[in-house]
């Protein structure tokens, strides 16, 4: 049987982890890719992978290169290559610079890779899966973004904490861009099936949603460069979700035309933003439409329009992305 192919184009630290997590989990064999400059990089991290192998007990092969021939019938393809935040940064400060990494990288990826499933992880998000898209001109279902997987595991985290529980047992939704308007649904979470509200007062929980919003932020103050363990185990989380195709409703930044009123009648003019997506071998496989209730439309419109000011700014600096 064929083993599935996964390829991480970025070998620093949000790559790297990725490549950790998805050979510790032996979901295929792993291409670790960076620019040749840091060719030396990716080889090291991947032969340091390898030699987990042996005492994790994983038979994943990791190759690391600057080859794109190397990415070749790959079935994911994740793009983590750009720069990180620093202190003081908001995503949306590194557009200019990551959409001109993510740009090359997603030209190379149609070329060598034009199968494959795209999972962007490089920041602003929002604006990379849009450029993503649009350079590679591969169908919508094949081309996502990993932000909710993520906001949730914070959010999830912070309950946990307040609630002295297993994460195992609290189920969660975010929605929206991911930055710090994504919207959080209380109302969609539970422990075990029991609403939050019967267990935490709203003034804890208006606080976990506070954190989760700010949660990359917090990181970047504390260690000085951007999250990597996290973000690359929610990116894990999705790519298995397709390699095993087994369906899994997980948020993530996907394309949306009529579905949560982004874009409504207009072919071809969607956005990606934050919703529950059907994950599987086809990729995204189907949006799933949440009732809202309240100011949650609101909050969602809010967040959605922040996504299409970022999209008008990469059309703005790149009119041949438009
Ligand atoms: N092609 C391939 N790799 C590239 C390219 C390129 N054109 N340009 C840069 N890279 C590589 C860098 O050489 C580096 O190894 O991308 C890697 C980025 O690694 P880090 O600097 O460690 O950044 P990281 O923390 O991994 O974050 C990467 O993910 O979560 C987001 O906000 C984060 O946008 C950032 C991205």
């Amino acid at each position: 049987m064929r083993r599935a192919k996964i390829s991480v184009i970025g070998a620093g630290n949000v790559g790297a982890t990725c490549a950790h997590w998805a050979a510790a989990k032996e979901l295929g064999d792993i291409v670790l890719l960076d620019i040749p400059e840091r060719e030396g990089v990716a080889k090291g991290k991947a032969l340091d992978l390898m030699q987990c192998g042996p005492i994790e007990e994983f038979d994943s092969k990791v190759t690391g290169t600057s080859d794109y021939k190397d990415i070749a019938d790959s079935d994911v393809v994740v793009i983590t290559a750009g720069l990180p935040r620093k202190p003081g940064m908001s995503r949306d400060d590194l557009i200019t610079t990551n959409v001109k990494i993510v740009r090359s990288v997603s030209e190379n990826v149609a070329k060598y890779a034009p199968g494959a499933v795209v999972i962007v992880v490089s920041n602003p998000l929002d604006a990379m899966v849009y450029t993503a898209w649009k350079v590679t001109g591969f169908p919508t279902s094949r081309i996502l973004g990993q932000a909710g997987a993520l906001d949730v595991a914070r959010f999830r985290t912070f309950l946990a904490m307040e609630l002295g529980c297993s994460v195992e047992d609290i189920q969660a939704l975010l929605l929206g861009g991911h930055g710090d308007d994504m919207v959080p649904l209380p109302r969609f979470t539970s422990v075990h099936g029991i609403p939050i509200n019967q267990l935490l007062s709203k003034e804890v929980i208006d606080r976990c949603v506070q954190r989760a919003k700010v949660g990359g932020g917090e990181i970047v103050q504390l260690m000085g460069t951007s999250a990597y363990y996290a973000p690359a185990s929610g990116t894990i989380q999705m790519v298995e979700a397709i390699v095993k195709d087994k369906k899994r409703i997980l948020p993530c930044a996907a394309y949306c035309e009529n579905e949560y009123g982004v874009a409504p009648g207009q072919k071809g003019q969607g956005y990606f933003v934050g919703v529950p997506c059907v994950l599987g071998s086809a990729g995204m496989e189907k949006v799933v439409q949440v009732q809202f209730e309240g100011d949650e439309k609101k909050l969602m419109d809010e967040s959605i329009s922040h996504v299409k000011d970022l999209v008008g700014t990469v059309r703005k600096i790149f009119p041949d992305l438009a």
